[in-house]
């Protein structure tokens, strides 16, 4: 095994703080939809769009440091390994398999996670955003008589933020499970909060990755 340096700095914050904003924007988000009530829906409503334009703004510098860096190459999705990670959550994990595929600094994700978070990236977050805008500025294109956003259009714009509110929160619960099937019960937890992770000697490349030079 060696200690290997997995997570920047960036990346550590851009993770923490966008969990803590999802989770703000879905507790105020749902209040809002008349879930519960905890805040009251004047501040509710307050709060969730003060969090929501922090969100934008952690998302344009995510996407800087993304592009900046080249880490959007870890999340281009393959099909190589993608059916044994699937039975290894299924079937393996309980068996105590090993894990199909060994992580490493340069392959951090496994085919399943490449797959889940380019989904999370670049279909549920953006609709999210643009629904979320649409929903907040619907009034004043309205006041200068743009027809297509007039108030009819609001119950569209409100159902489809509200899906992605629900897939993000399945995928809340689905990542607080995965995060305890790393290595060891706390591995995952530790690696995004220090930086560091101890992976193992030969890292276990898709075979595509391995022919490379
Ligand atoms: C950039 C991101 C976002 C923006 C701009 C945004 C904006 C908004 C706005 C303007 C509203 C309506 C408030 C009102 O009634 O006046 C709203 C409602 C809501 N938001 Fe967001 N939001 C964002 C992200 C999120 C996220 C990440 C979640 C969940 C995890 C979420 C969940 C909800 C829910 C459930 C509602 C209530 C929908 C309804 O019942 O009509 N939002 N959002």
């Amino acid at each position: 095994m060696r200690k290997e340096y997995v997570y920047q700095a960036f990346e550590r914050f851009w993770h923490w703080t966008q969990a803590a904003l999802i989770l703000f924007l879905g507790v105020t988000g749902f209040e809002i939809h008349g879930t519960f009530h905890f805040f009251g829906y004047a501040q509710a409503v307050h709060f969730h769009n003060i969090a929501a334009i922090a969100f934008l703004i952690l998302i344009a510098f995510a996407i800087f440091w993304h592009f900046s860096t080249g880490e959007w190459r870890q999340y281009i999705p393959t099909l190589t390994n993608l059916r044994a990670q699937g039975e290894y959550y299924v079937l393996g994990i309980f068996r105590n398999s090993p894990h199909p595929l060994k992580k490493s600094v340069l392959s951090k994700l496994n085919p399943l996670q490449k797959l889940v978070y380019a989904g999370l990236k670049l279909l549920v977050i953006p609709v999210i955003a643009l629904s979320g805008l649409l929903y907040m500025f619907y009034r004043y294109p309205q006041r200068y008589e743009v027809i297509a956003l007039r108030i009819e259009s609001l119950r569209t714009i409100a159902l489809i933020h509200t899906a992605g509110a629900f897939l993000l929160v399945a995928f809340f619960i689905a990542h607080l499970y995965l995060i305890t099937t790393g290595r060891t019960l706390t591995s995952n937890l530790k690696a995004m909060l220090t930086g560091f992770e101890e992976l193992e000697n030969e890292p276990n490349h898709a075979p595509e990755e391995r022919s490379q030079p």
